[in-house]
Parts: structure tokens; C-alpha cells; sequence
């Protein structure tokens, strides 16, 4: 007869791929029934966005088949995000867990649409995530996300509009287009620290900031504002592409926020007549500079007229389009990120 110790004693051999640590021992396995010849387990990852979700479930499912006596496996994954940054009690943002900035050292390499893209597949993944759009001379993200109705508010705090499930603020939604910003550099840093102080944010998983354009002052003075946030940087496969990531690279260091990876955007192109992929700047660019800035890196996406024209249509293409190359690697991104923000958060549970 089997016997539950024998279950737990099987799951305690299996290791986290990526971190090399018992599943067990990690406190993923929250359940352990067992019924006759059938188990039932609960499991619990750091991120319902895993990217060895499918690894993980079929190791407990095969080790656990191997025990004699037992048929029947069914594994429940669900997923509770853990924090990666060190929340201090004058944390101005004390219900999010992650919060994301994405920069670039240049303007126009994709950084909004690549924000926009990855906060909707985290939120569909089953995340709680915020957008906020930082970039105020040119915000992009109400248009990207066709929100037209103004912000509401509850007498006390602004309520987020809520589109594809995840949550966005904008200066772009407090001034008409043709309002150019004047603002001065004091005044600027005030609207910036409101848009996260006087936002119902609510609980977040995943906060993504659309950083904006460059590594001038007000970049700067939103990443200052933002408490233990993790840096992304979008780049283009230009021959340019290193000196110029660098600089966002050194953005962030000055700020001491901690640079996760690298996303390659524009990197093949993807012909929308046949479909074929044409890697106008040759393969491999984006892992290289990734390895030469000595960051991860998290993955390409393809140059595809079809997510320059459902931006522009307020339908982000995971949306529009989910089965296209580009949603795939837009999906493919937002795991590796979610993979890396789990083990830097499980590191910082441990120390
Ligand atoms: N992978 C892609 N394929 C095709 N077009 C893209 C892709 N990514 C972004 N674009 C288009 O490129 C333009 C610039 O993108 P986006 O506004 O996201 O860049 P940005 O870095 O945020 O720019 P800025 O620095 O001005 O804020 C937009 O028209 C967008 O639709
Ligand atoms: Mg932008």
C-alpha cells in the first residue's frame, strides 16, 4: 500500500529546473491527497507566467507514476507572485510586488508598443498588472490601448481605467494632444510621483513603467521615483544597438536599479505577403549584446507591420492577433521575465 510519506518522499527528490532546489523544500507543494490508487497534488508556482510550468508538472507527474501501486496522477498548478524588490515601510507602492522599467537609450525602438504587448499576456496569464505610461511630452499608451473616457476618481485617489484586464495610467489622460507639456523639472517630478501615489493601484503583481524616450532628465527622474525597481532594456538590432543600450544600461546603474535583461525588438522581419522570416540584421545580435552588457537575455520580437497598425488601432496584436509570431514572442518574453523576477524573488526570500 502506498502511503503519503512515500508521495512526499518522491516530490522532495524533484528539483526546480532553474534554481536547483527541492520543489519541496521551495513550499510548492501546498496539497498531497491520496485517493486509493490515484494522487492529487497542489502546486503552487511563483508565477502563474512560469515558464517551467509545463517542466515541472510533467517531472512530478512521471517520477509520481513510477511509484508502484499508484495509476492515477492529477496535478493543480496555481500561482502566487512573490515580491523581488525589498518593500521598506516609507515605500510609496507597498501593494506591488514587481514593479518593471522599461527604457531604451534611444527614442522610437518599441518600448510602448513592448509594454503595452507584455503587461496584457501577464494579465492574461492570470497576474494582477499595472501600466503606467511615464513618458508625459509624448504619452503613446492611451491611443496604443484605445482609451478614450476620462479618468474617474473616488473623491480620495484616481480610479485606473481597466482594459484587457490590466490597469493604465497616463498623463496622456489628463491633457488633450495638442497641449504640449511646458513643465519644469520640479513640477515634472511631482506629476510623476502622483501618478503612483494618488493611483488606486490596488494590489499588483507586475507594475510596468513605459519609461521615456533616452537617458535625459525626465527618465531620470522617473526611475528615481520608483522604489526597488528592476530595469528592461528594448533595443534594435542596428549595428549602433550596443552603444546605445549601453547608455540605458548606465541610466539604470546611476539609479541603482538592478537591469534584468534585454528584449530585442525589430529583430527579423516577418513578410506579411508570404510569411517568411528575413533576418535583415543577421541572427544572433541581441543575445550577444545581452552577453556583452552582461545582462539575460529575454528574447526577440519580430518586425511585423501587423503591431505597428493594431497599435494604431488601439488593439495591441496579443489581443487582435494571439496566434501571430509576434504574440508568441511577445508571450515568450513575459515568461522569461516572470521566470527571472521569480528567482530573484525567491533569492530575497532566502537571504
Ligand atoms: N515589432 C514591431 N513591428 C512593427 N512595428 C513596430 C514594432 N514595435 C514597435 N513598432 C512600431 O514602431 C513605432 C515606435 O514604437 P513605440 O512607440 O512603441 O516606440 P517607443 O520606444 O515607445 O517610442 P518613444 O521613444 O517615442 O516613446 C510605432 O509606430 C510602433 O507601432
Ligand atoms: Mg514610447
Amino acid at each position: 500500500m502506498v502511503k503519503e510519506k512515500d508521495i512526499w518522499n518522491v516530490l522532495e527528490k524533484i528539483r526546480d529546473p532553474e534554481l536547483g532546489v527541492s520543489i519541496v523544500k521551495m513550499g510548492m507543494i501546498k496539497k498531497v491527497e491520496l485517493k486509493g490508487d490515484a494522487v492529487y497534488i497542489e502546486c503552487e508556482l511563483t508565477t502563474p507566467a512560469c515558464p517551467l510550468k509545463k517542466e515541472i508538472e510533467d517531472s512530478i507527474r512521471s517520477e509520481l507514476s513510477r511509484i508502484e501501486g499508484i495509476r492515477n496522477v492529477e496535478i493543480k498548478t496555481t500561482a502566487k507572485v512573490l515580491p523581488s524588490r525589498r518593500i521598506l515601510p516609507e515605500d510609496i507602492l507597498p501593494s506591488v510586488k514587481n514593479i518593471i522599467a522599461i527604457g531604451s537609450g534611444k527614442g522610437g525602438v518599441g518600448k510602448s508598443t513592448v509594454a503595452t504587448n507584455l503587461s496584457i499576456v501577464l494579465a492574461k496569464s492570470g497576474a494582477k498588472v499595472g501600466l503606467l505610461d511615464g513618458d508625459i511630452y509624448g504619452p503613446s499608451i492611451p491611443r496604443m490601448l484605445g482609451i478614450k473616457e476620462p479618468v474617474r476618481t473616488d473623491g480620495k485617489k484616481l480610479i485606473p481605467p481597466e482594459v484587457y484586464d490590466i490597469k493604465v495610467i497616463s498623463i496622456g489622460f489628463f491633457i488633450t494632444e495638442d497641449t504640449p507639456l511646458i513643465w519644469r523639472g520640479p513640477i515634472i517630478s511631482g506629476a510623476l510621483r502622483q501618478l503612483f501615489t494618488d493611483v488606486d493601484w490596488g494590489e499588483l503583481d507586475y507594475l510596468i513603467v513605459d519609461l521615456p524616450p533616452g537617458t535625459g532628465d525626465i527618465p531620470l527622474t522617473l526611475a528615481q521615483t520608483l522604489p526597488n525597481a528592476h530595469g528592461v532594456i528594448v533595443t534594435t538590432p542596428q549595428p549602433a544597438a550596443y552603444s546605445i543600450a549601453m547608455k540605458a544600461l548606465m541610466m539604470f546603474k546611476k539609479l541603482n536599479l538592478n537591469v534584468i535583461g534585454v528584449i530585442e525588438n525589430m529583430s527579423y522581419f516577418i513578410c506579411p505577403h508570404c510569411k517568411n522570416r528575413v533576418e535583415i540584421f543577421g541572427s544572433g545580435g541581441g543575445k550577444e549584446l545581452a552577453e556583452k552588457l552582461n545582462v539575460s537575455f529575454l528574447g526577440s520580437i519580430p518586425l511585423d507591420p501587423e503591431v505597428r497598425i493594431s497599435s494604431d488601432e488601439g488593439v495591441p496584436i496579443v489581443i487582435s492577433n494571439p496566434h501571430s509570431e509576434a504574440s508568441k514572442a511577445y508571450f515568450d518574453v513575459a515568461r522569461r521575465l516572470a521566470g527571472k523576477l521569480s528567482m530573484i524573488s525567491f533569492k530575497l526570500l532566502r537571504s
